[in-house]
């Protein structure tokens, strides 16, 4: 399945709206209502276009195979950080095809090459384990896990926190991680080694002084 990211258009809002009007999708989304009224994601879209121009956040609407199959934005909350959080949803018929995976892959290449962003980072709850997984598939790392965040109905739920540095992007994008670490690991041998030669030449020199 072919996955596109492209800035968002007003006429977007109508498909988005079919898509998140749904309780499977809303229900890991907070601040919508249900039933979604068209009226909130026209202001929603034109927030993203609007995002684009201020350059406070990049909301991309996702394609899959030309279709609209959601949305994906990167924003800063604590403006001018440089440190932007991600945020998306999918539309439940195109879930589990990778879609989510990808779009994430786009957006952080985008993040960091073009707006040269230092890090991106995302939360997640343990009541969403498939949104976990979309980010660890896509390279990011589970940071820390703050235990009893939050509820939902009855039940505790936990919040995920991941992350995603420039540097851990050019690592598993250049595949260099296996190469730093033999690098790495070499130096230690060989540190070992004159260490050893050390201790050796210490402990004749001074059985010499001793006889
Ligand atoms: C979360 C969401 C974006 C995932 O989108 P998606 O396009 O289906 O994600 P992907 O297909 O790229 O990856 C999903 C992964 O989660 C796995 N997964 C799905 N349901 C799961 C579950 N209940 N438990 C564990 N893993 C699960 C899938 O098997 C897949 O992993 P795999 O490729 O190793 O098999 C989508 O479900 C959604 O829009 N949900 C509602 C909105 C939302 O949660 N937004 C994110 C808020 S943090």
């Amino acid at each position: 399945m072919k996955v596109e990211l492209r800035k968002p258009k007003l006429s977007d809002a109508k498909e988005l709206r079919k898509l998140i009007n749904d309780k499977e999708v809303l229900k890991q989304l907070c601040g919508y209502p249900y039933p979604c009224p068209l009226s909130r994601m026209e202001k929603d879209v034109k927030d993203c276009i609007n995002g684009w121009k201020t350059k406070e956040s990049y909301c991309f609407t996702i394609l899959a195979d030309g279709e609209i199959a959601g949305s994906i934005i990167l924003e800063d909350p604590s403006k001018d950080m440089k440190r932007y959080e991600l945020g998306y949803f999918i539309g439940r018929k195109f879930w589990n095809k990778g879609i989510t995976t990808e779009s994430i892959k786009q957006i952080i290449k985008y993040g960091f090459k073009e707006l040269k962003l230092y890090r991106i980072q995302a939360d997640t709850d343990s009541i969403n384990p498939a949104s976990g997984r979309a980010l660890e598939k896509a390279g990011f790392k589970l940071e820390g896990i703050r235990k009893r965040n939050s509820k939902s109905g009855n039940r505790f739920v936990d919040l995920y926190m991941w992350g995603m540095t420039k540097w851990k992007r050019y690592i598993l994008e250049n595949n260099k991680e296996i190469i730093l670490l033999r690098i790495l690991g070499r130096f230690i041998n060989y540190r070992k080694s004159i260490e050893i030669w050390i201790a050796l030449y210490k402990s004749v020199t001074t059985w010499r002084r001793l006889f």
